[in-house]
């Protein structure tokens, strides 16, 4: 397997060692996505709220510092889930984070369950974006947010690693499928210009 097919795997679904490392380099190329997401959820306190796709739960951990929300959140990947628990240790034992093992698409949470949904670069790996959008929207409460971070396809263009294995997405598709899902308003946030957005969906 060449270099970039492996890397391509770990940010697909990371595992093991190497999983961990690509999460963390991750963590480093991702801090405006990070900041656009954060900016556009402004969380509130006692809000309850998911991440989907956490990799290694570093995001979650520097939101549960600085708001006092109930945090839930799934990743396909076990090693994830092990690694962020790790990482979110304090958080768990308090009861106020509760990650598992899930499927953007079947989540297994309630209806109308959460004020706020976020994920940071998982679009691409979902099986089916219209599928994984009525999902979000389906346990969202009316007038929740789903953030969607992403970067442009003309980015991802210029990416070797991600030149297979990720199913590339214009910011109208991404809007226009929130849309047909029942949101009932899309906005977009510009993060980096031509780079990465910050994609608010309004139930
Ligand atoms: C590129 S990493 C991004 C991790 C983290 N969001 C970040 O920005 O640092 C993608 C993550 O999404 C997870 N993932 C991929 N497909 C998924 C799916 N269908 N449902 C839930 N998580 C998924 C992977 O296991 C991985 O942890």
């Amino acid at each position: 397997m060449s270099i970039n097919e492996n890397m391509r795997e770990q940010f697909k679904n990371p595992q093991g060692l190497a999983g961990k490392i690509a999460t963390t380099i991750l963590n480093k190329q991702n801090e405006r996505p990070y900041q656009g997401a954060i900016k556009s959820l402004a969380l509130q306190d006692n809000e309850v709220v998911a991440e989907i796709g956490f990799g290694n739960g570093y995001l979650l951990e520097r939101l549960a510092h600085d708001y006092h929300c109930l945090f839930y959140g799934i990743d396909i990947s076990a090693d994830m889930v092990e690694l962020a628990n790790e990482r979110n240790d304090t958080f768990i034992k308090e009861q106020r984070m509760f990650l598992k093992v899930g499927d953007a698409l079947k989540t297994g949470y309630e209806n109308d369950f959460f004020n706020k949904v976020f994920t940071i670069n998982t679009v691409y790996f979902w099986d089916d974006l219209e599928l994984g959008l009525q999902e979000m929207y389906r346990i969202l409460k009316t007038n929740g947010i789903f953030v969607n971070g992403v970067y442009t396809k003309e980015f991802l263009d210029t990416l070797p690693v991600a030149n297979e294995g990720y199913i590339k997405y214009s910011l109208e598709v991404l809007k226009a499928v929130g849309l047909k899902v029942g949101f009932r308003e899309v906005i977009i946030n510009e993060v980096i210009k031509d780079k990465a957005y910050s994609i608010v969906y309004q139930k």
